[in-house]
């Protein structure tokens, strides 16, 4: 069996849907899972779908996917802007990680221009809300398999 894809969501992603919806639209947490899955499941692979508002978790997750998981998936909400303790958890982790942020950052405050995590991310994508998350289990589906690349 192939190890699963982690998909890692941070602080307040458990509100979408309710949260600010003219920014991150009117999907929940729960339907950006069920398209993960159905994208994951095309593609021939597991996806494991979580979502914690605490830092030490998510930098737990990421250490526990070196051991578990094939690739990542994240999108660490605000953490994105502080979290060094995240960047360092990936470059440890040595796993190929798609960075994901349903708005469009660099179109928003100054403050969220900066990603700590992009450092030990392949690749970033946003701006496509929840479309995002499915572009990016492609992306990462085509790195580990390039023989079965779109
Ligand atoms: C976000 C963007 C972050 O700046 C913000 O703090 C979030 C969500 C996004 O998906 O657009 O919580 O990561």
């Amino acid at each position: 069996m192939t190890k699963p894809i982690y998909v890692l969501n941070g602080p307040n992603l458990n509100l979408l849907g309710s949260r600010e919806p003219q920014v991150y639209g009117s999907e929940t947490l729960e339907d950006v899972r069920a398209r993960c899955e159905r994208k994951a499941a095309k593609l021939g692979f597991a996806i494991d779908f979580r979502q914690s508002n605490h830092e030490g978790e998510l930098v737990a997750w990421i250490q526990e996917a070196k051991e578990k998981a094939t690739g990542l998936i994240v999108n660490a909400g605000a953490f994105t802007h502080s979290s060094i303790a995240m960047l360092d958890a990936l470059l440890a982790s040595e796993l190929p990680c798609v960075e994901v942020h349903l708005s469009n950052i660099f179109r928003r405050e100054s403050f969220r221009h900066n990603s700590y995590i992009s450092k030990g991310a392949k690749g970033v994508i946003c701006g496509f809300g929840p479309l995002g998350y499915e572009l990016a289990i492609e992306a990462l589906a085509a790195s580990l398999e390039p023989k079965k690349a779109l």
